[in-house]
């Protein structure tokens, strides 16, 4: 196995993912647990995640001392990279010009770390992302690979087997960082394939069977993939133990509802049962327009309904949800690094504080893609796996501003049209994700003979393979003009359509 030893990046958890993709186990521990899950795990080979910290802070985050001692391989990325020089009697600096985005890494010696793909002499785009910088490097080290601002881009101890980056290998902004990362866990550490996506559900299957006991749980479905993924993975762990509520909120897209239901009764022997909760999500939403207090007056009412639920099937200690990684990473600060909060996602950070049950939650370390892999493993019809990811809080945040009955029918209307254009144009599968937006906007046109004063709609779609960045998708004029010309024709209370041509970042997929 592989240990990454998390200093608190944003982007930790894209380093699993990569060594994942190598088919390696891995597991990330936050620095504060690495002594402990590294004697536990024995890895064969260890990763210091980036950390927004500055080593020159007293009391900053360290490595454990055991991990140089076993005489284990090192990659140690960014602050990794900053702390591993430190421990080891290097020195670091800040004060130097920080350096965020692309660089331009030259090679000046051949490693086994970039063995096959980068050669000495010639200069390799990377990332960067940092403050501080390495200006002396400890006893035994050589430079590698340098850039303009960061003298010490690649150092390494060929002996003692150390490979410190000062960019990060883990982004796709990196394009070669995954073979490098791959380098390090099959040339360096030695690791061929040993983790598979059926390894992993048998292992979640199992972890699931240990949290949960005897006790009953409660499953929130939205129909989405990431639900409908833990919904059954949960369902082969424990079978009756398990009962799945679908909550309507009033804030499902056009003939969702019936769709999901439909589709989850006809493929599933599961326990389900359909809550109309429109009238209560409604009302509470009425007058809000702060997008946090949406997200959390919705975070909390399906908190209520499902523990409502729970009492009337005799009590459920458990409530699963298919929360995922980038929701987690956006949501809160994890495991100990104070990584910023972009949004409540309202499965993480729209959660009330007290809750009387406790969470399941087995996709947690996942992204988007590779739920789809874990869904396909487990059998789920393409129905569910190719869906487009649908936001818990639902249309309620792609209505900045008040959410009425009449805004949210607009909404439906405009939505389901752009997705039949779509659809039609044989580009669904080509999307990650495609909505409507409603903006709280009214502006002047003029229909036949008169004049109108309508609402815009914003049409949004994004390319992205996890949800943690992403791109607009480059639609043809003429496919933007139809649908544009159909949504106005067709909706009542529309007369202007825009397309967001905004990236994440600094944009995110949801308008709030
Ligand atoms: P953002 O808008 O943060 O969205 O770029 C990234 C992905 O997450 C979805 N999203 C959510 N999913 N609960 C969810 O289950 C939420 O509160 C939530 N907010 C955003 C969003 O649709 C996109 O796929």
């Amino acid at each position: 196995a592989i240990l990454i030893i998390d200093f608190g990046s944003q982007v930790t958890q894209l380093i699993a993912r990569r060594v994942r993709e190598v088919g390696v186990y891995c597991e990330i521990h936050p620095f504060q647990s690495a002594a402990v899950a590294f004697e536990r795990l024995k890895p064969k080979g260890v990763i210091f995640s980036g950390g927004p910290a500055s080593v020159t802070t007293a009391g900053s985050p360290r490595a454990p001392q055991a991990v140089f001692d076993a005489g284990v391989p090192i990659l140690a990325i960014c602050y990794g990279q900053q702390t591993l020089a430190t421990q080891l009697g290097g020195k670091v600096e800040g004060g130097h010009a920080a350096e965020f985005g692309r660089a331009d890494v030259e090679i000046l010696e051949a490693s086994p770390l970039f063995d096959g793909f980068w050669e000495p002499g010639k200069r390799y785009p990377v990332w960067m992302s940092h403050g501080d910088r390495v200006t002396q490097l400890p006893a035994g080290f050589k430079v590698v690979g340098t850039s303009e601002n960061a003298p010490f881009a690649i150092a390494v101890n060929e002996e003692r087997r150390y490979y410190t980056t000062m960019f990060h290998p883990e982004v796709v902004h990196t394009p070669d960082g995954g073979k490098l990362l791959k380098n390090f866990v099959q040339k360096i550490v030695g690791i061929e394939s040993d983790w598979t996506m059926a390894a992993y559900r048998a292992e979640m299957i199992e972890k699931i069977r240990k949290q949960v006991g005897k006790g009953r749980v409660l499953c929130g479905l939205s129909g989405g993939v990431d639900s409908s993924v833990a919904a059954v993975l949960i369902h082969e762990a424990i079978g009756d133990q398990l009962t799945c509520v679908f909550v309507d909120h009033g804030l499902m897209r056009a003939g969702e509802a019936d769709q999901v239901v439909g589709l989850f009764r006809e493929h599933y022997n599961i326990p389900l049962v359909h809550v109309d909760a429109s009238e209560r999500f409604l009302g509470e939403l009425a007058g809000v327009t702060d997008p946090e207090v949406k997200r959390k007056t919705i975070g909390r009412l399906f908190i209520e309904v499902f523990e409502e639920e729970a009492r009337k099937i005799g009590g459920a200690e458990f409530l699963a949800q298919g929360t995922l990684y980038p929701d987690v990473i956006e949501s809160v600060s994890f495991s100990g690094g104070p990584s910023v909060t972009i949004k409540s996602h309202h499965n993480v950070g729209g959660l009330p504080e007290r809750m009387n049950m406790k969470l399941v939650e087995p996709l947690r370390e996942l992204f988007k893609d590779e739920v789809r892999a874990l869904g396909r493993e487990l059998g789920l019809t393409e129905a569910f796996v190719a869906r487009h990811p649908f936001p818990g809080p639902g249309l309620a945040i792609r209505i900045p501003g008040e959410i009425t009955r009449e805004k949210l029918d607009t909404l439906r209307a405009a939505d389901a049209i752009y997705l039949d254009e779509i659809r039609k144009a044989g580009l669904y599968d080509k999307i990650w994700q495609a909505f409507a937006v409603l903006l709280p906007v009214r502006t002047v046109g003029v229909m036949g003979d008169g004049r109108t004063y309508d609402s815009v709609c914003g049409l949004r779609a994004v390319t992205s393979v996890d949800g943690m960045t992403a791109d607009f998708f480059p639609f043809d004029m003429n496919f933007l003009g139809r649908a544009a010309t159909r949504i106005i024709n067709e909706v009542k209370g529309i007369n202007r359509v825009v397309y967001d041509v905004t990236s994440k970042p600094p944009g995110t997929i949801e308008w709030e």
